[in-house]
């Protein structure tokens, strides 16, 4: 794989590869050349610094690196997260087409059926108001205390969704700072009121605690004994979640070959299932099954997620950039970059090879964004004139829920279009100096101000446009980048699924607790966490 990456490198410095302008100014068929359509989902990544030989030598690396039986190896239940002795099959949660998926000799397919059809029946009776509280009022606030992958699922699909939302009020509490639960409940009425616990472990200090205060909430407003109408769990830790109280109709089980942040597919779901309804539900299933078929089937250069993550795995390791923008142009999408981020950087942020040797070259980028237009007014500036280059990935739709503001959702394409033009073609020293003058700036001083507003161009973009961002889409969308996400793995030789990076900091916080709450001594902790300790003491109310 070296050996193709040395002449990926070669190739970007010594063609055309890298000079998006003239690339564009050459070839009137570089749209033509470069993007993908699967259905109504467009990728063009010819604003990307590739070429026809740029394009041969990863698909080679592609090949060499066997990302095709690796992910059919995944596909497959083999346990390919070896690290945590688990298959890798989030896969299986929309297999819709009901294909036999067999875990240690098992089908795993008529479980997840029979949760899917559970968490149906479930979120019918809360919606139909069937399903009432303690004191037989129907239920008109959810509230889904979890965070990490049983958090950022289901809050950013309800708020991308809000079009299709006609369930109940949906809340979602993640943060152990007390001012997140405290402001979620001030608004809520215990009697209309129901709790979903989501986690996977049933062990995360944060929901934990969350849990036990939404518990005091209930007991203290309608007794004890309400608890059972209130709360539902979901988790791969049935024992756990039954010493809580919640009745077993009330649990809905995943499994431990559902990583997290891959969860949003399983009954981690369920918020979103009870805001959009199971048939909703049901077509974003659909969505990232026909992503996961594609995955499988289409070949390397009409594959979406295999591009995707051929050309990321190119911007990082032969270009060297180390982060990347995710801008969605969709307010709804607000929170895709922070569920992205998750998905990308827990599971492709390692410095060791499945072999154990340190990774050779980098691994997973910095992902971060916001949506459009508003990043634009807040930190494109240094995406556009920044000594960093950060690639950027657009997406917009073709068309928006609000009929009435057709006029603002084509202001908004305006704007996504006009940014990958602008980060492409740039603006030359003498372009900028011609358009000072051409305003009367006399030459000097336009001599002067040109520098500033040169805009060096050559930066790269990846742009998906589709129809709506309906259920289906959102599901094919995520499914994409999670394949990416696999495929980019693939190539720097890691285990996406396993997170051992988060495990020292948790293991810390237990300890520091006693010394938090003045039970215990600091003496033999390092200077500054002695320190801090102090000052924080000191300034206690
Ligand atoms: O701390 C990281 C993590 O383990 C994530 O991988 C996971 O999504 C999150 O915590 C929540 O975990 P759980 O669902 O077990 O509460």
């Amino acid at each position: 794989m070296q050996a193709i990456v040395k002449d990926l490198k070669n190739t970007a410095a010594t063609t055309n590869a890298t000079d998006l302008r003239a690339a564009f100014a050459d070839d009137p068929q570089r749209f033509e050349r470069y993007n993908v359509a699967f259905d109504d989902l467009l990728m063009d990544f010819s604003k990307t610094a590739v070429n026809d030989q740029v394009m041969g030598l990863l698909e080679q690396l592609a090949d060499e690196a066997g990302v095709a039986a690796k992910r059919d190896a995944m596909f497959s239940g083999e346990e390919i997260n070896f690290t945590e002795g688990r298959a890798v099959l989030h896969t299986a949660l929309r297999n819709r087409a009901n294909t036999p998926i067999m875990v240690n000799g098992k089908d795993v397919m008529p479980d997840v059926n029979a949760v899917l059809e559970a968490m149906g029946r479930f979120a019918d009776g809360i919606r139909s108001g069937a399903l009432k509280g303690a004191t037989g009022k129907a239920i008109t606030d959810i509230v889904n205390i979890g965070i990490g992958g049983s958090d950022l699922g289901p809050v950013m699909a309800t708020l991308a969704l809000s079009p299709f939302h006609d369930g109940p009020r949906a809340h979602f509490v993640s943060n152990v700072d007390g001012a997140h639960i405290a402001d979620t409940l001030k608004q809520l009425d215990g009697e209309t009121t129901f709790f979903i616990i989501a986690s996977k472990t049933f062990t995360t200090i944060e929901t934990m605690t969350n849990a036990a205060t939404a518990r005091a909430f209930i007991a203290e407003k309608l007794g004890e004994d309400a608890v059972k109408h209130h709360f539902a769990a979901v988790s791969t830790a049935l024992d756990k979640v039954a010493a809580f109280g919640i009745d077993s109709d009330r649990i809905f089980g995943f499994w431990d070959w559902v990583g997290g942040r891959y969860s949003i597919w399983s009954a981690i779901g369920l918020p979103l299932m009870i805001a959009i309804g199971p048939e909703n539900f049901g077509r974003f299933l659909d969505g990232a099954y026909a992503m996961d078929k594609h995955f499988r089937e289409a070949p390397v250069r009409q594959n979406l997620p295999m591009l995707l993550g051929l050309i990321g795995f190119y911007h990082r390791n032969v270009l060297g950039y180390p982060s990347r923008a995710i801008l969605p142009y969709d307010q709804r999408l607000l929170r895709f970059p922070a569920y992205l981020q998750q998905l990308d950087m827990e599971s492709n942020g390692k410095g060791v090879t499945v072999d154990g040797t340190p990774v050779d070259g980098d691994s997973g980028p910095v992902v971060w964004g916001e949506p459009g237009t508003n990043g634009q007014h807040a930190f494109y500036q240094l995406i556009h004139q920044g000594t960093t280059v950060i690639p950027a990935e657009f997406m917009i739709a073709a068309n928006g829920f609000e009929p009435d503001l057709r006029h603002q959702h084509e202001l908004l394409i305006a704007n996504c279009l006009a940014q990958s033009e602008a980060l492409m073609k740039g603006r030359t020293l003498e372009e900028a100096k011609a358009q000072l003058t051409s305003k009367g700036m006399d030459e000097t001083k336009a001599s002067f101000i040109a520098p500033h507003r040169v805009f060096p161009g050559n930066r790269p973009s990846i742009t998906f446009v589709y129809e709506k961002l309906t259920p289906f889409a959102l599901g094919r969308l995520i499914a994409l980048y999670e394949h990416r996400v696999f495929v980019e793995g693939v190539l720097f030789r890691i285990n996406s699924f396993d997170q051992w990076g988060v495990e020292l900091g948790k293991e810390l916080a237990t300890g520091l607790l006693p010394i938090v709450e003045g039970k215990e001594s600091a003496e033999g902790q390092d200077s500054s966490t002695q320190g801090l300790v102090k000052a924080l003491a000191e300034l206690k109310a």
